[in-house]
């Protein structure tokens, strides 16, 4: 039986992982800058994390999530999505008796959904997010707005879109909702099964049902930001001034709705035209509801999560791919006896602790195998031992571009080596 990767997953092979380490470098650095440390949840939790904390009227909880019962019965699910997880570590350490905000972030985290998959849609893909707990003012979505639309500057990518809206506390949603029924209703034949079941437990899913025909229902519904109160029409207001002192562009779009339930307020979503039907690069919003909802007290959040493969496949597409070097400095070759091997290895040791990428043989091949292997594999220098180099303790360094050598004592091999890289 042939052997492949499960549907819907990818293998990152050693050609990919150099941009995704680059990628997670500039993303790691720019976290620090904003303040935002790291946190590592499992992958999989108890599945009322989810079912709870996402929503079971939601796509994800009832379509999506790869959940088994574990050898002790309990009900486990693979995490399709990182906020509740985050909620739930947040609250289990009790992070919340100490200063506030908490600010945390979770890079190249693999989530799980059971999607039809295409490209950009995964049933195993990575997340880079962030959440804020306890950071009640618009200011904070602008942060974290910030800190996404910034990545993408710093990492070249232009052509984006921030799109906002405002879903709303559970106040002024109701008499949304109420309003949204009596619409939905006019257009019961239209709508598919799911959401005629939607329609009762939870008419605001039906806004982000992927069937065309309730899509097409839809754009004419009654739109939540012309329903919000009057503090979430000021939260934001707020939102749109902070967004313009930190100079980003936005555009108002009341289709918003996001496809988690634990949204409050803000919801926004950046998106890039050059990689098709799956352009949504980063999503998020405010959720000042989950940390009650999930057993905690009254606690505001806000985050964004980035599709860590979508926002390379953006990178690809503009030619903004970090170019990863991946030659070593110096190939070091050997005749293939003991004495010539065994100084190969030692020196290949010493220039690696001083920070040179060395390679040496390993299979005791001949020094014309050798030869082709190195500049095959695109050293830039290259060292022959020999006979005559083992007895005068001295060897020639070789550049593969140009064929120039230098001499050089074997104790101050990597010495130069390294004056020789940085030249
Ligand atoms: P989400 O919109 O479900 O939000 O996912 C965030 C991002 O993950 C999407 O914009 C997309 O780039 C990527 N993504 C989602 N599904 C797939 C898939 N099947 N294949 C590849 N990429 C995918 C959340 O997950 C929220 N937890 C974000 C959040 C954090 N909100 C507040 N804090």
């Amino acid at each position: 039986m042939e052997m492949k990767a499960p549907r819907g997953t990818h293998d990152i092979m050693p050609e990919q992982s150099g941009a995704w380490q680059a990628v997670e470098d500039v993303i790691r650095r720019r976290c620090a800058r904003f303040g935002f440390e790291e946190i590592r949840t499992p992958i999989f939790e108890q599945t009322n994390v989810f079912a709870r904390g996402v929503g079971d009227t939601t796509d994800i909880v009832q379509k999506e999530m790869y959940t088994f019962d574990d050898k002790g019965g309990r009900s486990m699910t693979l995490r399709p999505e990182n906020t509740a997880g985050v909620v739930r570590a947040f609250l289990e350490h009790r992070l919340y008796s100490g200063p506030m905000p908490v600010k945390l972030y979770y890079l190249s985290a693999p989530m799980f959904r059971y999607e039809n998959p295409q490209s950009g849609r995964y049933r195993q893909f990575h997340q880079f997010g962030v959440e804020v707990f306890g950071a009640p003012s618009a200011s904070c979505d602008a942060e974290v707005i910030a800190l996404a639309w910034g990545l993408l500057k710093e990492l070249g990518v232009e052509k984006l879109a921030l799109h906002i809206n405002s879903i709303g506390c559970p106040t002024c949603r109701m008499e949304y909702q109420k309003s949204l029924r009596a619409y939905f209703n006019d257009h019961l034949d239209t709508l598919c099964g799911t959401c005629h079941e939607r329609l009762d437990r939870n008419p605001m899913r039906i806004l982000d049902c992927k069937s065309p025909e309730c899509k097409a229902v839809a754009e004419n519904a009654p739109k939540m930001i012309d329903h919000i109160c009057d503090d979430c029409k000021e939260h934001f207001q707020q939102l749109k001034t902070y967004l313009e002192v930190a100079g980003i562009p936005y555009s108002v779009d009341p289709m918003i709705v996001r496809g988690l339930d634990y949204y409050t307020r803000t919801v926004f979503e950046i998106i890039s035209e050059d990689i098709g039907a799956q352009g949504t690069v980063c999503g998020g919003g405010r959720y000042d509801g989950l940390m009650r909802l999930m057993g905690g007290p009254e606690l505001p959040g806000v985050g964004f999560a980035f599709g860590v493969e979508r926002l390379l496949m953006v990178m690809e597409a503009l030619g903004k791919l970090p170019e990863v070097d991946r030659t070593s400095d110096v190939y070091i070759a050997s005749l293939p006896n003991d004495d010539a091997r065994k100084k190969a290895f030692e020196l290949c040791m010493t220039c690696r602790a001083e920070g040179i990428r060395a390679e040496i043989d390993h299979a005791a091949r001949g020094l014309k195998a050798q030869t082709k292997y190195a500049g095959k594999s695109g050293a830039k220098f290259m060292i022959v031992i020999g006979d005559d180099e083992l007895a005068n303790e001295s060897v020639r360094i070789r550049n593969m571009a140009d064929g120039t050598e230098i001499e050089s004592s074997m104790a101050d091999v990597a010495k130069n080596v390294l004056s020789l890289i940085h030249a």
